[in-house]
């Protein structure tokens, strides 16, 4: 209870107040007594004098030769109920000649139990003496009652004692009014305590009651709440302690509101960023993972180790070993048939030493396709000029070499070196054509054309090819309104790649077939074969540049894989698709879509 401010403050305000009253009031006490008993010792002295000075006899006579004027001076004076008057004469016996008390007289003042025998030995050599009852303990043994006030005066003539005017009364009312005075010196200690201990409550109250809200606002506001404001009541220490604190918070507010936007602006960035981002501290703990990184390296769980997870990644992104780098380096991932390019560097704590590392995951899969492509199509394009190159140069040594001399064997190889260079051409002017296309610099001239004639007159172009093999070609009568916005140049070249391909890769005796029909807006145009067919694995790659499903059948065949790459691009480039279904053994139909020209 007492370690509250509150209680401590009422106790000391308690303490404070019983001892200043206490010492007040023993003070009072004290000192009220004393005055009292200094008013009785003057009182008495007086009276003496009074009783002296109203009695002839006692002031010029001799004392033992008018007892009895005395006695009766003594007689009519007045004497209080609680004083004794004794008359002693400076005898040896010191006898009492004349008193109050009638008893006494004629006795030794040393016998009597009423005389003080201590102040009266004391006043023997002339002096006027005294004793209140508290001095009477010692040297007073005799006294029979404690409550009287003694004193013995010496009457004296001609410098001799002639006797003594002993007076002693009762000053218990002294007592009692001391007595009483100190029962109401408690009395208002009492009340005094009980005020206190009032207003303690209600002045400590007014202290700690702000203190204690103080304390419940910042234990909310520890919890987050910072909607908390203070009563300020006063414009005292308190007061100001309640506006600091009602600062304090709003400060707090504006720190706490900015540090938040800060914080979701970030976790939003991380969020929808494309690259991955894992934050880790010095012990390997993963500290924070945006959801490309948790579903890059397949996080489900908080507490995992990131050593446990990169382990099964890449040895070299061990924490040891991007310690060893500083935590400053870049790497390479592949996972998933994805490449990531993984740049890592450390980051600092509030201690300005190194608090782990981020490692940012960029995926760059497209880029290395784009370069691998890129490095494959050289190396195709190489091969490809390579191969007629070699042949038409043996042919043409070997006729150096003498075969000029016979005819037909010359004739023949004229025809290969002929045949060869034609393909040569061809492959370099299908390049130009694709990389014309890539750079967009081809010129397309978008026309009118009617589907119906622009099939019949390619048809016608492919008929020789398909008679020498006997295939025959069934071209469907298509209906004289389907228009197309395409240039002729390129709808011609589409239809040459895709239906010589379907006479190309027919055996003989085969069909083709050539359809168009509306779907969805558009035109269908099908161009279907009952040949070879093309394996799953194979379909979707038929469209990559140079791509053949049997490399040395195709270029048999005069092929180079990039016919239809091309008639890919040409289609795009007249917002149509290219689609392809096939079976192995059994045919390949390719559609070519087209929005339909009104
Ligand atoms: N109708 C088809 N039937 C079976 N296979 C086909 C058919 N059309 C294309 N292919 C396969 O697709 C590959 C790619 O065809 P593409 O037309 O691009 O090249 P190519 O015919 O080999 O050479 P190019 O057309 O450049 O002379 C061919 O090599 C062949 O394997
Ligand atoms: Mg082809």
């Amino acid at each position: 209870m007492f370690k509250s401010i509150r209680w401590r403050f009422i106790l000391i305000y308690f303490l404070l107040v019983f001892l200043s009253m206490s010492i007040v009031g023993i003070y009072i006490v004290d000192q009220l007594e004393d005055i009292q008993l200094e008013m009785n010792r003057k009182n008495m002295e007086e009276r003496i004098k009074s009783i002296l000075n109203s009695s002839d006899a006692l002031k010029t006579k001799k004392w033992d030769e008018s007892i009895d004027e005395i006695q009766e001076n003594i007689n009519s004076t007045q004497i209080s109920y609680n004083e004794n008057v004794y008359i002693i004469l400076n005898d040896e016996k010191k006898t009492i000649i004349a008193g109050s008390a009638e008893d006494l007289i004629g006795q030794s003042a040393f016998n009597s139990t009423q005389i003080n025998n201590y102040i009266l030995t004391k006043s023997l050599d002339g002096n006027v003496e005294h004793i209140a009852p508290p001095d009477q303990l010692e040297g007073a043994e005799n006294s029979e009652n404690p409550s009287l006030y003694h004193m013995s005066y010496p009457v004296k003539s001609d410098g001799n004692i002639r006797g003594y005017i002993y007076l002693s009364n009762n000053v218990e009312y002294i007592y009692d009014t001391v007595n009483k005075s100190k029962e109401i010196m408690t009395q208002a200690t009492m009340i005094a305590l009980t005020l206190t201990i009032f207003l303690g409550l209600i002045l400590s109250s007014s202290i700690t009651a702000p203190i204690k809200e103080l304390t419940i606002k910042a234990k909310q506001m520890s919890q987050g709440d910072f909607e908390q404001k203070v009563n300020v009541k006063s414009n005292d220490e308190i007061g100001q302690l309640g506006t600091m604190f009602n600062f304090l918070i709003d400060q707090l507010k504006k720190s706490m509101s900015s540090l938040q936007q800060e914080k979701s602006k970030m976790e939003t960035t991380f969020k929808y960023m494309a690259d991955g981002v894992l934050t880790v501290d010095t012990e390997g703990n993963i500290i924070h993972a945006n959801p490309v990184a948790i579903n890059l390296l397949s996080l489900t769980n908080e507490d995992e180790k990131y050593d446990d997870i990169v382990i099964k990644l890449k040895e070299s992104m061990l924490l040891n070993n991007l310690k060893i780098k500083s935590y400053h380096g870049t790497e390479i991932l592949e996972k998933n048939d994805e490449t990531y390019n993984v740049d890592y560097a450390p980051f600092m704590n509030n201690k300005n030493e190194i608090g782990g590392v981020i490692i940012v995951f960029k995926n760059i899969t497209e880029q290395y396709k784009i370069d691998k492509l890129q490095r494959e199509f050289v190396a195709n394009v190489s091969h490809e000029l390579k191969t007629p190159i070699t042949t038409i140069k043996s042919y043409a040594e070997t006729l150096l070499d003498g075969a000029l001399e016979e005819k037909q064997l010359a004739e023949d190889f004229l025809n290969v070196i002929n045949s060869e260079s034609d393909r040569m051409s061809r492959l370099v002017s299908d390049l130009l054509r694709l990389s014309r296309m890539d750079y967009e610099q081809t010129k397309w001239k978008k026309e009118k054309l009617n589907l119906g004639e622009m099939i019949n007159q390619t048809a016608k172009k492919l008929s020789i090819q398909a008679k020498n093999k006997n295939i025959t070609m069934h071209i469907k009568t298509i209906s004289d309104d389907m228009n197309i916005l395409f240039d002729r140049d390129g709808f011609e070249q589409i239809i040459l790649n895709i239906a010589g391909n379907a006479i190309k890769y027919t055996s003989e005796q085969g069909n083709v077939w050539i359809d168009a029909y509306r779907e969805n807006g558009n035109i269908n145009i099908s161009i279907m074969d009952d040949g070879i067919g093309i394996p799953k694995e194979d379909l979707a790659r038929v469209f990559e540049r140079f791509y053949r499903v049997d490399k040395a059948r195709s270029r048999e065949l005069g092929g180079t894989g990039l016919g239809l790459s091309i008639a890919k691009q040409i289609a795009e480039a007249h917002d149509s698709t290219l689609s392809i279904n096939s079976e192995l053994n059994k045919g390949t139909e390719i559609i070519i879509t087209i929005p339909e020209f009104k």
